[in-house]
């Protein structure tokens, strides 16, 4: 007997996007410069891959065809750091700040009771909201974390629910100390790295915990994230967002994806994160949420560390989903050149979530670009708080 071998390729309509007027590939095999960039180009999607890239003139004839007039493409923006599982707001908190009150971790205090009190249906359409803000906006790859539950069924609630809108689901059980734990801290810990681990592993790619005075210290941090290896979840961590600590030199240690936001760095930690494959991924919108100090950029990508710019929508710290406004205040006030703020946004974002197929525009990848009116994707600094994004294709599709 013959085992017939033939396969039959089903090909999804072609569509070619052509007279791009300078688009960002991330991809410096196909354009010029690290952003790999092409003028008057033309991508093909063929389903929801990319097809082909190169110059408008020697396009592939398809399907259908966009005209993009000139307009700069980039590819979707990765936001590889949110926490869209919430109920409330905060806006009496951001007053109080913006009238001179520090920012405190206790605040998720008051997040965690609304979240304990939502319905399901409340916390789906919460997450479906800001995912639908960031698309429109850009953002084609969206990690979410949990953390405004804190307790077993709590947060593997929030991990069923991120999980059915996104791949890219943290267990962060160690946000804070549960406040039903507020005696007992180390109960806590056993909690998390226990039965509430056990609950959340199989919804979770990733294991996240809040490395802070007034959160967890260093040895809390690494039984979090041992525990959660050990069940096959990939650590990242909240490392030096408030003042200087152990979360940046654990997170390199333990080969964490990324730690986020490296706003108090010493010598030593850049030096750490520069020799490692862990990303530092800066937050702005915190910084500018909590009027803190900007983290600088620039000594960690003089060194040579790979860094991602993320959101960090939360309704505490940064209430933003918007990747083109943490572009603009990295260029601003966190050292980034315009080129730099828009590679760590779409492949620095890939890097920390450990992805090849999203964060740029080559054959193979995923298909997500986002098209802007302007001639170049300098324009997302340039022209701060401007919504310049016109179109956006997600998986293929035209959002
Ligand atoms: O990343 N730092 C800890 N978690 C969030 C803040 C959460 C909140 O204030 O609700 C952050 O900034
Ligand atoms: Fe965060």
């Amino acid at each position: 007997m013959t085992t017939d071998t033939t396969t039959t390729t089903i090909s999804a309509p072609t569509t070619a996007i052509t007279h791009i007027g300078q688009l960002v590939t991330n991809d410096p095999s196909l354009g010029e410069g690290p952003l790999g960039l092409i003028q008057d180009a033309a991508v093909v999607i063929d389903g929801d891959r990319i097809a082909w890239v190169g110059e408008s003139s020697k396009a592939p004839a398809t399907d259908n065809a966009v005209d993009a007039g000139g307009r700069a493409g980039i590819p979707g923006f990765v936001d590889s750091h949110s926490h869209l599982v919430f109920a409330g707001d905060r806006t009496a908190e951001f007053n109080a700040r913006m009238s001179g009150r520090p920012y405190s971790a206790g605040g998720i205090r008051t997040t965690v009771a609304a979240t304990r009190a939502a319905t399901d249906e409340a916390l789906h359409t919460n997450v479906a909201r800001y995912l639908a803000e960031g698309l429109r906006q850009g953002t084609t790859t969206q990690e979410t974390k949990s953390g405004y539950g804190l307790t077993v069924e709590d947060e593997a609630r929030a991990l069923r629910i991120a999980a059915a809108h996104t791949d890219e689901v943290t267990f962060l059980g160690a946000h804070i100390v549960s406040p039903d734990y507020a005696d007992d801290p180390a109960g806590y810990v056993d909690l998390v790295t226990g039965p509430m681990l056990d609950a959340c592993a199989p919804h979770a790619r990733w294991i996240d915990v809040f490395c802070e005075k007034g959160a967890f210290d260093g040895d809390q941090a690494r039984a979090v994230l041992t525990a959660g290896q050990a069940k096959g979840l990939i650590p990242r961590v909240h490392a030096n967002q408030l003042g200087p600590g152990p979360g940046v030199q654990l997170a390199v240690e333990l080969g964490a994806a990324s730690a986020d936001h490296c706003t108090h760095l010493s010598y030593a930690d850049i030096d750490a994160l520069a020799q490692s494959e862990t990303v530092a991924t800066l937050l702005p919108g915190a910084e500018f949420s909590t009027r803190a100090k900007w983290p600088d950029a620039r000594p960690l990508l003089d060194a040579g560390a790979t860094v991602a710019l993320s959101t960090d929508c939360n309704p505490g710290s940064s209430f933003t989903s918007s990747m083109p406004f943490c572009i603009a205040l990295a260029v601003r006030d966190m050292g980034m050149t315009p080129d730099e703020a828009v590679w760590s946004a779409t492949a620095g974002g890939a890097r920390a979530l450990r992805r090849t197929d999203v964060g740029r525009i080559a054959p193979g990848a995923r298909a997500d670009l986002a098209l802007l009116d302007a001639p170049s994707h300098v324009h997302l600094a340039y022209r701060p708080g401007v919504p310049l994004v016109s179109a956006v294709w997600h998986k293929g599709v035209l959002v």
